[in-house]
């Protein structure tokens, strides 16, 4: 028996003014699922990871997590259902450390961030140690976030979007800006992390050795819509894939731009 589906859009289409970021986009994810989501500089990932969320609505079609239609749903509501995310520049809260940006996820997840319910509980406590744990991160529990380098401040993302004990992780770039040393051993302890809690995850990536070693399942973007969607073998070799986002000097000197 298949898997069954988690996340279904069904032409899903998103305009500002004259651009058209995403148009008739159909697509679903199973449970479990790596799927990459990739695409050049503007094909519309952001995007569709902003409708999931709630961040930006659809004009046209829908968007049904676990059966459930979330696509008028603030982000908040969708938050709740079990949709996480991580971001393109990471969003953290440099003066506080490690633990503390855990505890302050956490605490938001439960909606217990008060001043009469402190989010230094035993269980919120052993809780992050736990994630911290998976994510390689205890020995910098006591640090500042302003002074950790880059990678370890994504991965620290990673684990305050599990906080809320997600059902779909999404991830936007998630080695953008992390050394060509570091993205291996950093995607593998992503991985393995994510593996441990069986999770569904939607990356956005432009690191086709990324894409090749983590995903499999490749969606393909080009002007907001789905040019390839295969294992990613199948879905990298296609022509539109090299035209429009792996190939040609143009686009890779685009990218070098970017
Ligand atoms: N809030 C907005 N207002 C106006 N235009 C927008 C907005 N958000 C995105 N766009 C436009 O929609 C298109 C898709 O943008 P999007 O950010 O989704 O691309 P992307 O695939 O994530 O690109 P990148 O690889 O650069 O992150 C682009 O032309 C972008 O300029
Ligand atoms: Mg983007």
């Amino acid at each position: 028996m298949s898997a069954p589906v988690l996340l279904r859009a069904t032409g899903v289409g998103k305009r500002f003014g004259a651009v058209v970021a995403a148009a008739d986009i159909t697509l679903a994810i199973t449970v479990g699922q790596r799927v990459s989501l990739i695409g050049s500089n503007g094909a519309g990932k952001t995007t569709f990871v902003n409708m999931i969320t709630g961040y930006l609505k659809p004009d046209e079609g829908s968007i049904v997590l676990d059966e459930r239609d979330i696509t008028a749903l603030s982000p908040r509501a969708i938050t709740r259902l079990g949709v996480a995310r991580s971001f393109q520049i990471p969003q953290l809260c440099a003066d506080l450390t490690v633990l503390d940006n855990m505890l302050v996820a956490t605490a938001c997840h439960g909606q217990t961030l008060s001043f009469w319910q402190p989010a230094r509980t035993p269980a919120a406590v052993a809780r992050a140690d736990d994630l911290l744990a998976r994510f390689k991160l205890s020995e910098h529990r006591e640090r500042r976030v302003a002074e950790l380098p880059g990678g370890v401040r994504k991965l620290l993302d990673i684990a305050m979007a599990l906080t809320g004990e997600p059902k779909l992780l999404l991830l936007d770039e998630p080695t953008s800006g992390v050394s060509a040393e570091e993205k291996f051993p950093m995607m593998d302890i992503v991985m393995t992390a994510l593996g441990q809690h069986a999770m569904t995850v939607l990356f956005v990536e432009h690191d086709m050795d990324i894409v090749e070693r983590y995903a499999d399942r490749v969606v393909a973007f080009y002007a907001g819509r789905v040019i390839a969607d295969d294992v990613p073998a199948v879905a990298l070799a296609t022509d539109d894939v090299r035209r429009y986002v792996t190939g040609g000097p143009e686009l890779q000197a685009a990218h070098a731009r970017h």
